[in-house]
C-alpha cells in the first residue's frame, strides 16, 4: 500500500472535518436507508430522490386524521385548512428561490408546470418563433417544448435551437450561450434551460442568460429541478420570467411530491396574460360563487396558474422540508455543500492512475452538490460493485456515475469511504 493509499484508508481527517464543520449535519432528522448488513447506506442520491425527513410523517398523519374526523369540513376546519393549503408554502418557498411571495406557488409536478408556464411564456409571433434550450436537456423538457411547438403548428426541427458543449467538452460555455442568444436575436421567442444540468451538475449563469435573453426581446425561464434546494437562487433579482422545480430531489418532499413554480411579479399581476385556467387560479373571493359568477378572474399572483384544488396529501411532506431549509438557511447549506463537494473532488482527484474524470466544473459558481464521474471501461459493472458495497447513487449510460453529497444528511466520512471504494475500483492498484 502506498502512503497515499494508507492515508486514504484512514478516516481521521474526515471525522475531524465532520466534527468541526460550522454547519452541522441534520442527518439525525432523516430516515437513512440501511444496507443488507444493517449499516446506514452511503446515500448519494439526493439529486434524484431526497431522503425522508422524520417529521414528514406527522404532517401526512394530520391530514388523514382531519379527514377521518371532519370529512368535507377539513377544507375549512382542518388544523391546516385544505382550502388554503398551498398558501402555507408561499413565504418559505419565496425565500428558497429568492422570490417575492406573490411570485411562487406549489402545484402539480414539474413537467406539468413547465407546460402551464410555456402556454404563457412561449408566444411565437411573426418571425419571433425560436426556442433556445441546452443540450443535453432532460428528455421531459424536450418532449414538453417540442409538443408546444407542434401544438402551435411549428416544426421543432426548424424552430428549436439547441446549444451544447464544444466538441470534446462536457459543459457549456457561458459566452457560447450568450453569443447564441445574440445571434438569434429578434427570431428568439423563449430561452429555457436547466439551472443546474441534470447530467453534468453544471450550474449556469442564470443572471447573465436572463439579461441576454431580455436584450434579444425573448422570455427567459429555467427548469430548476437540480437547482432548488441545491444552490442559492435570486429569481426575482435576476429578473427571470418563469421557472419550475420538483420537490423530490434536494427538497426531500417525497416521491412525486408537489412541485413549485415561479412567475416574475411583472407577469404575475398581469391578468391579461394568456394561460390555461382552472377554478383554483380564480380569485378566491368568487371561486365558490360558481355559476353565479362564472367568468375567470385570475388571482394577481403566481397562484393564478393553478388549475385544480391542492393535492394536500402530496403537499404535506413539503412542510417538513421547507421548515428545515428555512431554519438552517440556504446560504449556510450551500457553504456546507461546497465544503463536502470540494473535499470529495480532492479525494477522487488524488487517486493514483484513476480511470475516470469528473465532468462537473470545479469553479464553485458553476456547480452544486453533484459530481458527475465519467468512467473508462465497463462502467456498469464497476458501478454495480460500488453499489454492492453500500453506496446508493445513480448511473446514466453509457458511463456517468452521479454522486450528490448533500448538505443536509451526508458527511465527510461518507465522502472519504466512497473515495476509497473508487480507488479500489478505478485506481492503479486494481
Ligand atoms: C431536469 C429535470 N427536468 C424534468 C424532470 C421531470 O420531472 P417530473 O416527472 O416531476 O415532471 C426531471 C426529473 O427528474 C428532471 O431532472
Amino acid at each position: 500500500m502506498t502512503a497515499t493509499d494508507s492515508g486514504r484508508a484512514d478516516p481521521t481527517e474526515a471525522r475531524e472535518l465532520d466534527r468541526i464543520d460550522p454547519v452541522p449535519s441534520s442527518r439525525d432528522q432523516f430516515a437513512l436507508p440501511m444496507t443488507a448488513s444493517g449499516e446506514p447506506a452511503i446515500y448519494f442520491c439526493g439529486n434524484s430522490l431526497g431522503l425522508q425527513p422524520l417529521s414528514a410523517q406527522s404532517h401526512v398523519d394530520e391530514i388523514m386524521e382531519d379527514w377521518r374526523r371532519l370529512g368535507v369540513d377539513g377544507h375549512r376546519g382542518g388544523r391546516v385548512p385544505w382550502y388554503t393549503y398551498h398558501e402555507i408554502f408561499r413565504e418559505q418557498g419565496a425565500r428558497l428561490v429568492g422570490a417575492h411571495p406573490c411570485e411562487v406557488v406549489m402545484m402539480n409536478s414539474l413537467t406539468v408546470n413547465l407546460h402551464l408556464l410555456l402556454t404563457s411564456f412561449y408566444r411565437p409571433e411573426g418571425q419571433r418563433t425560436k426556442f433556445l434550450m441546452e443540450k443535453p436537456a432532460f428528455p421531459s423538457d424536450i418532449y414538453c417544448v417540442e409538443s408546444h411547438l407542434r401544438s402551435r403548428g411549428l416544426d421543432p426541427e426548424d424552430h428549436v435551437v439547441m446549444i451544447g458543449p464544444d466538441e470534446g467538452d462536457d459543459c457549456l460555455r457561458t459566452d457560447a450561450i450568450l453569443e447564441a442568444i445574440d445571434r438569434h436575436g429578434d427570431r428568439l421567442a423563449t430561452v429555457m434551460m436547466g439551472g443546474v444540468n441534470f447530467l453534468t451538475g453544471q450550474a449556469i449563469d442564470m443572471k447573465a442568460i436572463t439579461e441576454a435573453g431580455h436584450r434579444a426581446g425573448a422570455m427567459v425561464g429555467f427548469d430548476l429541478a437540480h437547482a432548488a434546494g441545491n444552490i442559492p437562487l435570486e429569481l426575482h433579482e435576476w429578473n427571470v420570467d418563469f421557472g419550475a422545480w420538483c420537490s423530490y430531489k434536494y427538497l426531500n418532499a417525497g416521491p412525486g411530491a408537489v412541485a413549485g413554480a415561479f412567475v416574475h411579479q411583472r407577469h404575475a399581476v398581469n391578468r391579461g396574460l394568456p394561460r390555461l385556467a382552472g377554478w383554483w387560479g380564480n380569485d378566491p373571493d368568487t371561486r365558490f360563487r360558481m355559476h353565479l359568477e362564472d367568468s375567470f378572474v385570475p388571482v394577481e399572483s403566481a397562484d393564478s396558474w393553478q388549475i385544480s384544488n391542492p393535492p394536500v396529501l402530496a403537499m404535506a411532506p413539503l412542510r417538513a422540508s421547507l421548515d428545515m431549509f428555512d431554519s438552517i438557511g440556504m446560504n449556510a447549506l450551500r457553504s456546507r455543500s461546497l465544503r463536502l463537494t470540494t473535499y470529495l473532488r480532492k479525494q477522487l482527484e488524488s487517486i493514483p492512475g484513476r480511470r475516470f474524470r469528473i465532468s462537473t466544473p470545479s469553479d464553485p459558481d458553476s456547480h452544486g452538490s453533484q459530481l458527475s464521474i465519467v468512467v473508462d471501461g465497463n462502467a456498469e459493472q464497476a458501478f454495480g460493485d460500488i453499489e454492492s458495497m453500500g453506496v446508493v447513487a445513480d448511473f446514466r449510460p453509457p458511463n456517468t456515475i452521479r454522486i450528490a453529497p448533500t448538505a443536509l444528511y451526508n458527511t465527510f466520512e461518507e465522502c472519504h469511504r466512497f473515495a476509497s471504494m473508487m480507488s479500489n475500483a478505478f485506481g492503479s492498484s486494481t
